[in-house]
């Protein structure tokens, strides 16, 4: 598994943010990495994404960042020129998942359905989001694949919370966990004492 997938991993969670102030990624992200957990995912639904991308790898360059809601090729260029080092999709877009793998860009694609993994099967890829999580089936849905794609990997997202998310954590084909639920309110504080507590559940519950 490539290095991306394996920081994933270890972390298990990854939080996805849609930044609507380009000033409050910096700040943000710091907190994120203060309370230890040094990943973030910015989404490409705002106009400042690429902005924020770009001013959070130039303060914090340890930080390990992706860049979500990617639609286009162009956005994919965006986020590769900012800095991200993978990109997230909430659906399987053929042109930007064979773009990815034709420039040697981690891509995780959203699928919702067997079928969509076997396009990406038959692409070579091995991890997916799976999205969205709650109303698409939930963990009984991962379950269900784990049979036919027995060395694939998910990543949960969508409705995911601090009440489900060890339901997911706990399926040997989840990667991990990733959802904006980690970052929400404009509260500082209160995000680091949020994320040091579903850390350290993560800790105590996950082997
Ligand atoms: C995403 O883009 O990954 C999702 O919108 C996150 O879903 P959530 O807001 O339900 O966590």
């Amino acid at each position: 598994m490539n290095e991306v997938f394996n920081t994933l991993n270890k972390l298990k969670i990854t939080p996805v943010v849609s930044i609507q102030d380009a000033k409050f990624a910096v700040p943000l992200a710091k907190t994120l990495v203060n309370s230890g957990l040094p990943i973030i995912e910015v989404t490409f639904r705002t106009a400042v994404a690429e902005k924020s991308i770009k001013n959070i790898k130039k303060e914090i360059p340890e930080i390990f960042i992706g860049a979500g809601t990617v639609l286009t090729i162009k956005q994919v260029d965006k986020a590769i020129n900012a800095g991200s080092q993978f990109i997230v999709s909430p659906g399987f877009n053929p042109t930007v998942v064979d773009y990815c793998i034709k420039n040697n860009i981690v891509v995780i694609p959203g699928i919702d359905s067997p079928t969509l993994v076997e396009w990406g099967i038959e692409r070579g890829l091995e991890v997916f989001k799976f999205f969205p999580a709650e109303v698409c089936g939930g963990p009984s849905f991962l379950k269900a694949l784990a049979g036919p794609f027995n060395n694939i990997k998910f990543i949960p997202t969508g409705g995911i919370d601090e009440t489900n998310f060890l339901d997911y954590l706990k399926l040997d084909n989840v990667l991990a966990c990733a959802g904006s639920w980690l970052t929400k309110g404009n509260n500082l504080d209160q995000i680091k004492t949020n994320i040091i507590r579903v850390l350290s559940l993560i800790k105590s519950e996950i082997k």
